[in-house]
């Protein structure tokens, strides 16, 4: 990225992966509004010194100008399982935000976007690491909804000159500082282990022990929110007009449900009590990045890999979160 200072409309930024790359873009001096609806995220959530608009991605028109450099767009619903119960949620929210979006875009005459893609567009992978050039047949509509985002974007770069990257994001977790993952209800692996951790909750549940993996269990590529957050600000400076620049962001490592676990345990110190439940549906087995095309394309290179690192950082979250939510054990 240029050394020059920008003005960046991120929606989403009051959500995890977004509230952290907001709080990267105004650390590095740029000019930060986030649009965000607060339907999934929180206003605490916005960092200090961006501007924020309450409102939908389907509106962003009445805001977009020529003095925004880019959009990163974040606003999305995420959630696995959600998406098989109520698809239509996923795709008038999910698409139809985005076809908006792109049209304000066009119309202020904004023309570099970032989007969240995400590895749920590939569904079962026949071959690991997963590169970007893998046939994408996801495996529930979260995953089909962002898939037609990414193809919407590619007909916008082609048709119309758009400079767009697409980050396709394995598994996020871990904290930037006071900023860490925290969704209601909350869904995710290594957060509810970790409340389980904390005994706010009895037990964790794994969903499945007999997939076709070392274990059993699901192998997942899990990787520091801000390793992804970076890859962010790269993205902004590799967008070229009328490209749409496809990179999956991992580490290239799979752990199981129950390395997750056993590395957190070993994280905390504490006990973590497991049970083993029916799988999930839409979980694929096996999901490990190839993040080749990031490192060359972008520039990228991971600084917190290590898994026990992603898990101690997204600790130090939890039982800052547990202790501001009035609990008096540690
Ligand atoms: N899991 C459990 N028990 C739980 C929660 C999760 O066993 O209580 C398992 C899941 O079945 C899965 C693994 O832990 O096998 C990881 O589950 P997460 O819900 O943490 O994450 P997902 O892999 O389902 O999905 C995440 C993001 C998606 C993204 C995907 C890509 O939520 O947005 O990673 O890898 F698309």
């Amino acid at each position: 990225m240029s050394n020059s200072t920008g003005t960046y409309l991120v929606t989403g930024g009051a959500g995890y992966v977004g509230g952290v790359v907001a709080a990267r873009l105004l650390a590095a001096g740029h000019a930060v509004t986030v649009l965000d609806d607060l339907s999934t995220g929180f206003r605490e959530g916005v960092p200090a010194g961006a501007e924020f608009i309450e409102g939908r991605v389907q509106d962003a028109a009445k805001w977009l100008d020529r003095s925004f450099d880019a959009v990163l767009h974040f606003a999305a619903f995420s959630q696995v399982g959600e998406s098989v119960a109520d698809p239509e949620k996923y795709w008038r929210n999910n698409v139809g935000g985005s076809v908006e979006l792109l049209r304000a875009m066009r119309q202020a005459g904004v023309r570099t976007l970032v989007f969240s893609s995400t590895a749920a567009v590939y569904g079962e992978p026949a071959v690991t690491p997963i590169t970007e050039d893998a046939p994408t047949a996801p495996t529930n509509p979260y995953g089909a909804s962002k898939l037609a985002v990414d193809h919407m974007i590619a007909g916008e770069c082609a048709a119309h000159g758009l400079a767009a990257v697409s980050l396709r994001y394995f598994n996020v977790a871990g904290a930037h500082g006071a900023q860490g993952e925290r969704h209601d209800p909350e869904t995710h692996l290594i957060p509810l282990v970790l409340r389980t951790a904390l005994g706010e909750r009895a037990h964790l549940s794994v969903f499945g022990e007999d997939y076709p993996t070392p274990d059993g269990t699901c192998v997942r590529d899990y990787i520091h929110v801000d390793d992804l957050a970076d890859a962010h600000l790269l993205a902004l400076g590799a967008a070229a007009a009328g490209e749409h620049l496809v990179c999956n962001l991992g580490n290239g490592n799979g752990f199981s449900v129950r390395e997750v676990i056993g590395t957190a345990r070993e994280v905390t110190g504490r006990p973590i009590p497991e049970v083993v439940a029916e799988r999930r549906a839409g979980d694929p087995a096996v999901l490990v990045a190839s993040a080749e095309r990031a490192r060359q394309r972008l520039g990228w290179q991971p600084t917190r890999p290590a898994l026990a690192d992603i898990i101690a950082d997204a600790w130090t979250f939890a039982r800052r979160q547990h202790r501001s939510e009035g609990s008096t054990t540690p």
